[in-house]
């Protein structure tokens, strides 16, 4: 009876201050802002060759919180790091195996044109592709560097930073009859990594331009880690309205829209935030940053005037903290 008393008066006291504003409820608006996260584009990619043990290290020594991976698929099935499908722009290849190539007519076929040639990773072996220097591009002191295979990212950066691995082109491995999503899925299981907090010092998120990659993972394939939706161009663009949002949301759990898409339309981020999907515009470079005195400052309007949460950077050292 007594207990009853006591319940009774202290919910009755709880509803005077509320009424009164003694006590708030704890709105959004009130809560802590939550830390903003620093992604390693392709690593510390503005002062070392993108995707290499090099640029990795440097994103962690520079503080990163997610050190990212695009990743390929070797001939014999490997996951590698590297952002294209092919070789020729990152590596001496045409060197190597200058017969090696595909003629892609589908790249160009104007009359008198002489189709791209194309050395692609799932072309070639992983031993093979092991014989490339993925460094002298960038800058001849990196010579020797080498593309590494996913597992070597994951054990350089585990502990120290999380993962952010994107499927890259899974349609065209699938077409070539790779499972890109089983691939990536089994190796976070091999390495313990597949669950929501199944390392603190290591989350994982995964990001991928296609919306069939993520739906994937999710639906089929039954991962419950975060997952991104990259957004860069025209046909993509219809998930950036309220509704596009709301579908997104029932299968990710955040947006990566080029940064140029919330310059042209800011309401983006609270759209995103009210359907309960975070915000990582991609990329912010030292070498491009339009009207901006310079890329921390840059860095700074997203993240603290236009309200994202994360960014992707090739200069992890200039991300503002505060
Ligand atoms: O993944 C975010 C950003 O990296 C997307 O662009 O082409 O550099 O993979 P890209
Ligand atoms: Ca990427």
């Amino acid at each position: 009876m007594r207990s009853k008393r006591v319940f009774c008066s202290v919910t009755i006291m709880v509803g005077i201050f509320l009424i009164t504003g003694v006590i708030r409820p704890v709105t959004q608006a009130q809560r802590p802002p939550a830390k903003k996260m620093l992604i390693a584009h392709r690593g510390a990619s503005a002062y070392a060759p993108e995707h290499t043990i090099e640029a990795y290290r440097m994103a962690i020594a520079q503080g990163a919180d997610f050190v990212e991976q695009d990743l390929q698929i070797t001939r014999d099935g490997i996951l590698v790091c590297l952002h294209d499908l092919s070789l020729e722009r990152t590596t001496n290849i045409e060197e190597v195996f200058p017969d090696r190539f595909r003629q892609d007519v589908s790249d160009d076929q104007s009359p008198g044109s002489t189709a791209a040639r194309h050395w692609y990773v799932s072309d070639f072996t992983l031993a093979e592709i092991k014989q490339l220097d993925a460094g002298s591009w960038f800058d001849p002191k990196f010579k020797g560097a080498k593309i590494p295979t996913w597992q070597e990212a994951i054990d350089l950066i585990r502990g120290k930073a999380g993962l952010y691995p994107e499927t890259k082109g899974p349609e065209v491995y699938g077409k070539r009859g790779f499972d890109m999503e089983k691939l990536v899925l089994e190796q976070l299981k091999k390495n313990r990594l597949d669950r929501p907090n199944s390392d603190r010092k290591t989350p994982v998120i995964i990001q991928s331009f296609s919306p069939a990659s993520l739906q994937k993972m999710r639906y089929e394939l039954k991962t419950k880690l975060p997952l991104v939706l990259l957004i860069s161009s025209d046909p993509q663009k219809k998930w950036l309205t309220q509704i596009g949002m709301k579908q997104a949301a029932r299968f990710a759990n955040g947006i990566g829209p080029n940064k140029g898409l919330i310059s042209q339309n800011p309401d983006i981020v609270t759209w995103a935030h009210e359907a309960g999907l975070t915000v990582t515009p991609y990329t912010f470079r030292s070498a491009f940053t339009g009207k901006f005195k310079d890329v921390r400052e840059e860095m700074r309007h997203f993240l603290y005037t236009l309200g994202v949460d994360a960014l992707f950077t090739d200069n992890p050292d200039q991300f503002p903290r505060n």
